[in-house]
């Protein structure tokens, strides 16, 4: 039986009818493993991803892109080893930066629209609220610096037929992240030492890869007119916790399961008592709500989105 949010996303799915053309760039990452699942049925997805394509080439992209002509180019490929930014600028920055101007020239050039994925780390994590799309943002690591460049490369041009989905805390298959990273040390460590005065929202991948198409449909069905939902959005699973709480739950979740854990206790630390060459946001929680709005499409909680990706994994092996 479905769900009521998987009934939501085949009527979306459905509305999706005309055989879109996806390019997919940084096809074998994180994300974009999800996006390759989830992808409705009747669309065609091209993918692009280093070696063979190389988005700091500008006359690659361009020229590709423009003799694919795709509807639709989803940008998930990024700099994303966030501390490695720190010494890595010029790399970061082409790729976060800079090449983000080389898909609006090819998206303006075929008339695309472009989807492109941002980061909860461009704020500055002061807020007391949870972030709005216009809060102004002021990112303090080189990783921050350089997504909010490839933000504004989209936004100071001309294109009109754009997404920008900012999200935060990523895990799915297909990536190393923090799921992960707690079940092996979970498995090998009796104690756990984890930051608790970080709060933000965990984000499955299948989840932001489904919001990717619920805006699509959304964009591409006749009311309200697709250049009034073109923009900017925020988007993590509901809800908030430490990475403290996080870790908690994950170690929960595989308790349940009866994995072979040593952890015995998890100690919450403080930020500076685990000292990281970038500086991360304090508080990276977002408002969702333009999204629910522009979508009609509920949000999965994080608690149900992580045992969701524990009953995969399991299919999985
Ligand atoms: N992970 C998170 O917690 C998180 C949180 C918030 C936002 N985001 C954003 O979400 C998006 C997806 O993240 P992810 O975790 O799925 O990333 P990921 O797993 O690191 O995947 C990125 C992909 O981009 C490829 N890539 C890197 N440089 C490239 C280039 N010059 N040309 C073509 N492809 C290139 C990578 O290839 P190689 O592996 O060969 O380098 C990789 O396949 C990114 O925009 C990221 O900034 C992530």
């Amino acid at each position: 039986m479905q769900t009521d949010h998987q009934s939501q996303i085949t009527d979306h799915q459905s509305q999706i009818t005309d055989h879109l053309k996806i390019a997919l760039i940084g096809a074998n990452g994180m994300l974009a493993t999800m996006i390759r699942e989830r992808v409705p049925q009747d669309c065609n997805i091209h993918l692009f991803d280093l070696p063979d394509f190389d988005l700091n080439d500008r006359y690659q992209v361009v020229d590709v892109l423009s003799s694919l002509a795709p509807d639709v180019i989803i940008n998930c490929a990024a700099f994303t080893n966030v501390d490695g930014a720190e010494t890595e600028r010029d790399l970061a920055m082409s790729v976060n930066g800079t090449a983000v101007g080389f898909l609006v020239e090819a998206a303006l050039a075929v008339e695309a629209t472009l989807v492109h994925i941002s980061t909860d780390y461009i704020f500055d994590g002061q807020a007391t609220t949870p972030y709005v799309e216009s809060d102004v943002p002021n990112p303090q690591s080189v990783y921050g610096k350089t997504k909010l460049s490839g933000e504004q490369a989209v936004l100071n041009s001309d294109l009109e037929k754009y997404f920008i989905v900012r999200t935060s805390w990523l895990y799915g298959p297909g990536g190393n992240n923090f799921v992960e990273t707690i079940l092996r040390l979970a498995a090998e460590r009796e104690e756990l030492r984890i930051i608790s005065d970080q709060v933000g929202s965990p984000t499955y991948t299948a989840d932001l890869a489904d919001a990717v198409f619920f805006l699509l449909a959304a964009s591409a069905s006749p009311q309200p007119p697709a250049s009034s939902l073109y923009g900017l959005y925020h988007f993590a699973n509901e809800g908030s916790c430490s990475w403290y709480e996080f870790a908690c739950a994950i170690v929960e979740e595989a308790q349940k399961r009866n994995f072979p854990l040593k952890v015995q206790r998890i100690h919450p630390i403080a930020t500076e008592d685990y000292p990281l060459p970038a500086k991360r946001p304090a508080n990276s929680v977002f408002e969702k709500q333009k999204y629910k709005a522009a979508t009609g499409a509920d949000i999965p909680g994080w608690r149900d989105s992580l045992n969701a990706y524990f009953l995969q994994r399991e299919a999985r092996s």
